[in-house]
């Protein structure tokens, strides 16, 4: 299974000082040698941690493909079409989120998307849709033609960490639910039975299948059993482990966990 290493986190310790340190162009050739396969930015539209100019030297500069997260924002898309990265991940976006809560809704959004999609395949930008693992969505997935779909798994982290009590939850809505053990340990079998589910329904429709948000060292065992999926993104667990053992070490440990 590929990794994909978000690395918005690096940027986000940047500008809670406004200074260039750390310095995110270093992360490119440390994520190289570390085994991962790519690497993630979200270019978001209210510039929280990457910013335009990231964004540019990232894709110029990189050594591995890089997949750009954007909400379909007219000036992001405009941007994305000019530094022209690997591929595109469409994702729903919130501004007072902490993080992308919540799959793109494909259904409701169908004519907006369809046009940021033929504009950015007319660029040869390949294209992922950021989605809640839904079966009944895949058909409306498949009109908007793009090559991959990217799984949201943080309902799947958030029963993970409710069942392991020293891992946080970040899921407001379960969070705030008391539920027994038994019932945790069902929900957590169907969400990865349905993932798994989902993930190869999908791939048989063609798609290239990744997945993300929410996976550490410990949930990702699981994940990694799914065949369908071919990729994942990880972003918080690894930068957070970086400040202990260093970004190479952090990386590499995951690369591990993925074989
Ligand atoms: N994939 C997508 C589409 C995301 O939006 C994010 C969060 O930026 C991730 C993966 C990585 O999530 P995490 O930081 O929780 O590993």
């Amino acid at each position: 299974m590929k990794l994909g290493v978000n690395i918005d986190h690096i940027a986000v310790l940047r500008e809670a000082r406004r200074v260039n340190d750390p310095d995110i162009m270093d992360a490119l050739s440390i994520v190289k040698r570390s085994g991962a396969e790519q690497i993630t930015i979200h270019l978001r539209e209210d510039r929280r941690h990457i910013q335009d100019s990231d964004a540019v030297n990232i894709c110029h500069l990189s050594p591995l493909p890089i997949n750009l997260e954007s909400a379909i924002a007219p000036d992001v898309i405009d941007l994305i079409i000019k530094i022209k990265p690997h591929r595109v991940t469409l994702v729903p976006e919130k501004r007072q989120e902490v993080t992308t809560e919540g799959g793109l809704d494909i259904v409701s959004n169908f004519n907006e998307l369809k046009k940021v999609i033929d504009k950015l395949h007319a660029h040869e930008i390949e294209v992922s849709l950021f989605i809640d693992p839904v079966e009944d969505i895949l058909q409306t997935a498949k009109e908007l033609e793009v090559e991959w779909l990217e799984f949201h798994t943080g309902k799947y982290a958030n029963i993970y960490a409710m069942l392991n009590s020293n891992l946080r939850a970040s899921h407001h809505t379960i969070q705030s639910l008391e539920l027994p053990r038994k019932a945790l340990n069902e929900m957590l079998k169907y969400e990865l039975k349905n993932l798994e589910l989902v993930a190869l329904s999908a791939k048989n429709m063609g798609f290239c299948i990744a997945a993300g948000h929410g996976l550490n060292y410990h949930n990702v065992k699981d994940i990694v059993k799914i065949e369908a999926i071919e990729e994942l993104n990880i972003g918080q667990s690894i930068i957070a482990r970086s400040i202990f053992v260093g970004l190479q070490n952090a990386i590499s440990e995951m690369r591990e966990l993925l074989k």
